[in-house]
């Protein structure tokens, strides 16, 4: 089987997991949350490639770049999420199988976190299970671009 390519889109301020209100976020930090994502890749047949951005028009090129580089994107855009209509426009545009994840539960929080621009072009969205979140997104979008029936 050919491995699958995944896009692993991580947005603003998740450069600072495992400091960054780990009552929330909890104690990883990114490079151990890519690490596990590529283990987890692995027994999937596929790898990840993880870009992480604090700028919006950085992520909307990644996006860009990423037609005929991969065949899907998992992404959790952090607060871009609730602001941006560009990346929301980024991933419609390139149409490549998006799946939004987040650590927290959005809709646990703040009013303003729950609306999502992203979530209408995804597939799907994982919210709430912390690092679980990223693989049950990551082992969920394999099996969405594999057409895997149960
Ligand atoms: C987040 C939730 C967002 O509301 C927040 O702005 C983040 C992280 C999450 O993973 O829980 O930066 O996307």
């Amino acid at each position: 089987m050919q491995p699958l390519s995944i896009l692993v889109l991580h947005g603003p301020n998740l450069n600072l997991l495992g400091q960054r209100e780990p009552g929330i976020y909890g104690s990883l930090t990114l490079p151990e949350i890519n690490s596990l994502l590529e283990e987890e890749a692995v027994k999937l047949q596929a790898k990840t490639y993880p870009v992480q951005s604090n700028h919006e028009g950085i992520l909307v090129d990644t996006i860009h770049e990423g037609l005929g580089r991969y065949q899907g994107v998992l992404i959790n855009a952090g607060a871009y999420t609730h602001t941006s209509v560009a990346l929301r426009d980024a991933i419609a545009a390139v149409n490549l199988p998006t799946v939004e994840v987040h650590l927290s539960n959005i809709y646990r929080r703040e009013d303003f976190r729950h609306h999502s621009y992203i979530a209408p072009v995804a597939i799907g969205q994982i919210s709430g299970f912390g690092v679980h979140s990223y693989l049950l997104g990551l082992q969920a979008l394999v099996h969405f671009l594999r057409k895997d029936q149960v």
